[in-house]
């Protein structure tokens, strides 16, 4: 009988089942630091339904690895009954995901500054457009640049008007994910540029501004292996973290648990040492950071901290 949470495709397998591929995949992941690859279509059928594209490394770092409830109740990423992080149980294996962004590194020296996050878990680039946001960042050939120099997944936040114009460009140019506002274009548009990045095997995520509800997602709930919740407004690093949020982080990790438990829920905007843990405590399992990170004395000891 399927858990809750499961879904029909994924229903069929045992938790044991998907611990066990997903720990051997992150251990061959961690061992070979190779670039993130996509499962085969055999492999994604066996994985399940959120997987059908995805990072080899993503499920197990997503929870899977954490013990049903004595009751033998099923708990995805080690959440507790109220969709928040169940720190009562075996910490560390529940993974938090750091993703530095490099829009707080030095342009001048991105390379280095991007050895300098090594020990992260993704790489964010802001890619920003002048119109949808009143600033103006990187772009195709900045993304195509940087691509050999970090073999961590590259998680390019699309803050431009119709992102399903570019959006199989940023994969081409080496996106491995590519999350895209729900407030930029229509919803079948949204739908369309989803799938132009599925086409290309790359992961794909929704992001939601401070104003827009958490039922904004609902319509693409099922079909993204991310959804992005801002905690600033977008546009630029450095601002200050909006605690309200959190009640939306919360609202979102349950329709998470409910409808696709393998979708990762991002946050990004202000998110640092004073400000984390209240994102993780929402259900946040991975947590973007520029000025924490780059601005940090040691930056490998701060992505350990951020981590929890
Ligand atoms: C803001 C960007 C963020 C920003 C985060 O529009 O999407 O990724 O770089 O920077 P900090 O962590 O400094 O708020
Ligand atoms: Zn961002």
């Amino acid at each position: 009988m399927p858990m809750p949470g499961q879904t029909k495709e994924s229903g069929g397998r045992s938790l044991a089942f998907l611990r066990m591929v997903c720990y051997t995949e992150t251990i061959k992941q961690r061992a070979g630091r190779t670039p993130c690859r996509p499962y085969s279509k055999k492999r994604r059928r066996r994985v399940g339904a959120g997987h059908r594209v995805g990072c080899r490394v993503a499920p197990f770092r997503l929870g899977y690895s954490m013990p049903d409830g004595p009751d033998g109740s099923y708990r995805p990423g080690g959440l507790d009954r109220d969709g928040a992080v169940d720190f009562s149980m075996k910490r560390g294996l529940f993974m938090i995901k750091i993703s530095p962004s490099i829009l707080s590194a030095d342009f001048a020296n991105l390379e280095r500054d991007i050895r300098k996050i090594s020990t992260a878990d993704y790489v964010h680039v802001d890619v920003m457009d002048g119109v949808f946001v009143p600033n103006i960042t990187i772009g195709l050939p900045v993304v195509k640049a940087i691509r050999p120099a970090t073999p961590l997944p590259l998680d390019v936040h699309l803050m431009i008007v119709q992102p399903g114009r570019y959006a199989a460009q940023f994969c081409d140019a080496g996106a491995d994910i590519v999350t895209m506002h729900v407030e930029s274009d229509t919803e079948a548009n949204l739908r369309d540029a989803i799938e132009r990045v599925h086409a290309k095997g790359k992961r794909a995520g929704v992001v939601v501004k401070p104003g827009t509800p958490a039922e904004a997602v609902l319509p693409y709930i099922r079909d993204v292996e991310m959804i992005l919740v801002m905690t600033v407004e977008p546009g630029f690093g450095g601002q200050s973290f909006l605690s309200d949020q959190m009640i939306k982080v919360r609202a979102i990790r349950k329709l998470i648990n409910e409808q696709n438990p393998v979708c990762e829920l991002e946050v990004d905007g202000g998110v640092a040492p004073d400000t984390f843990r209240a994102c993780i405590d929402a259900g946040a399992n991975v947590l973007v950071a520029g000025s924490a990170v780059y601005k940090a004395p040691d930056i490998p000891a701060r992505i350990r901290l951020l981590r929890g």
